[in-house]
């Protein structure tokens, strides 16, 4: 019998065959320059409407969560807004989805596709609950799953979060293959795809991206529906840009072309995520800074040729908010609203305080999602493991927080107030990732439109801005 060559080179050299085997797209076909492809054309093509992708998700018990205006909440804010501030704020509970997140959604095409050209598993990397997402959309098609986490440090110690997520993957019957942090994620991936034949669920194909798009459509249609308007801002907790991408391409579907389109991330400014010493100083394993600022500003640092989760094509405003901020909220939505949620959405949620202090009354701001919460997940879980790792828990105001040294929590809601980051910086520094990766000298036409729409903006300040480079 053959053989093949599993060492790390001889595994990387076949990535791009591995990749259209397990994924059935040729990247090729759009592909234009090493920075730009037909990105539009590439979402065409996955071939569903959206009314087709929700008809799929109904099958395996995704979409139509609830749409909650938290009545209480928006009360304390108002209390000490200015005259006529004091916005309503609203939240979609994506919880209800199978698995607990948004993440099902992002998972229900791949499994349906795979089901249907004849997979026999899937297999994505994740340590957050897409896992979970890929492990209960593939136990409903009948599909074998495997998924691919990053759990330890280099002593063995795992973060609760994540060890929660690999219990949930093997509650819904996957099989885990749990890895220390480090750069051996990607080449595990290609050679289990390889040798399994199975399909590849990554977080950043078409497919994935276009099953978020029903969670913006059906929050512009439940508002209209009720309201009769659309959504004046929609606050979305920011990793790798897809659930950004996704529901503000669903938005614009439903013809929301006016809402606000807010990023929110925990500041993690400080912390290395591929740190073997930061690994386990961070009280969030997803939603921060540590993946949002590189995957906003250079999308196609993923595991497949080019990613469809592009969030600065779609985002308006960058919020960030402290680990801290984020505890108190989180315990607020559960005292206040009756809901536990888990840690993810809650960043919104932060971000969404300080929005609707600045905005009218009569304004709606949404809050796109909450997440299952329990076992490591919940807060007081992930302040223990704080503490236990040196990290000083005290109340007091937020702005005294630093990362992976002290966790402030506010002694009242007036003290939550995030912070605006700039964020053209973030495209230039977008540009700047470009012009490294394909001299400017080679750039053409397309190439300078493709830039533009990928940061909302034109070709003109693209032009001047690069020429400061
Ligand atoms: C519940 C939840 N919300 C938000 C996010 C962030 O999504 P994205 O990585 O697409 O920005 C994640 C990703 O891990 C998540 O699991």
């Amino acid at each position: 019998m053959l053989t093949q060559d599993m060492s790390y080179a001889a595994v990387m050299t076949r990535k791009n065959e591995i990749m259209k085997a397990s994924l059935g797209i040729d990247f090729n076909d759009y592909i234009h320059s090493p920075i730009s492809f037909d990105f539009e054309r590439m979402m065409h093509e996955t071939g569903y409407t959206i009314e087709e992708i929700a008809k799929i998700q109904t099958e395996t018990k995704v979409g139509n969560t609830p749409l909650y205006e938290l009545r209480r909440l928006t009360e304390e804010v108002r209390k000490f807004s200015d005259p006529g501030k004091g916005a309503m704020i609203m939240v979609k509970d994506e919880a209800a989805n199978a698995s607990g997140s948004f993440k099902a959604r992002r998972a229900s095409i791949s499994a349906y596709v795979a089901a249907l050209k004849g997979y026999k598993g899937m297999i994505a990397a994740s340590s957050g609950n897409y896992g979970a997402a890929v492990a209960s959309q593939a136990a409903q098609r009948g599909l074998k799953c495997i998924i691919l986490q990053e759990v330890f440090d280099s002593r063995g110690v795992g973060q609760p979060e994540i060890i929660e997520k690999g219990r949930a993957c093997e509650a819904y019957g996957a099989e885990t293959l749990k890895l220390s942090v480090g750069p051996e994620l990607f080449y595990m991936l290609l050679r289990t795809l390889e040798e399994t034949g199975f399909f590849n669920a990554s977080l950043y194909t078409p497919f994935g991206i276009r099953g978020v798009e029903t969670l913006g459509w059906e929050i512009a249609h439940q508002i209209q529906d009720r309201y009769h308007k659309a959504p004046d801002a929609v606050v979305i907790t920011h990793a790798g840009g897809g659930n950004l991408t996704g529901t503000a391409r669903g938005l614009q579907a439903a013809g929301c072309d006016q809402t606000r389109i807010v990023a929110c991330s925990v500041d993690l400014g400080g912390l290395h995520m591929a740190s073997d010493t930061d690994f386990n100083k961070k009280s969030f394993t997803t939603g921060h800074t540590g993946f949002g600022i590189p995957f906003a500003t250079w999308p196609d640092r993923v595991d497949v040729p080019r990613n469809a989760a592009r969030s600065l094509r779609y985002m308006d405003e960058y919020q960030l908010v402290t680990q801290g901020e984020v505890f108190y909220v989180t315990e607020l939505l559960t005292k206040l609203e009756g809901l536990e949620r888990g840690p993810a959405g809650n960043i919104s949620l932060t971000a969404a305080v300080t929005l609707a202090r600045q905005m009218d009354r009569d304004q709606i701001v949404v809050v796109q999602e909450t997440e299952y919460t329990g076992a490591g997940k919940h807060h007081n879980s992930q302040l223990s493991f704080a503490r236990n790792n040196g990290i000083e828990v005290r109340r007091g105001d937020p702005k005294e927080n630093i990362p992976g040294k002290t966790i402030v929590i506010p002694e009242c809601l007036e003290q939550v107030w995030g912070k605006v980051q700039d964020i053209d910086k973030l495209r230039n520094s977008y540009l700047k990732n470009a012009v490294n990766h394909y001299p400017l000298t080679d750039w053409d036409g397309y190439d300078f439109e493709f830039l533009a729409a990928d940061i909302k903006k034109d070709v003109d300040w693209v032009k001047r801005q690069v020429t400061r480079i």
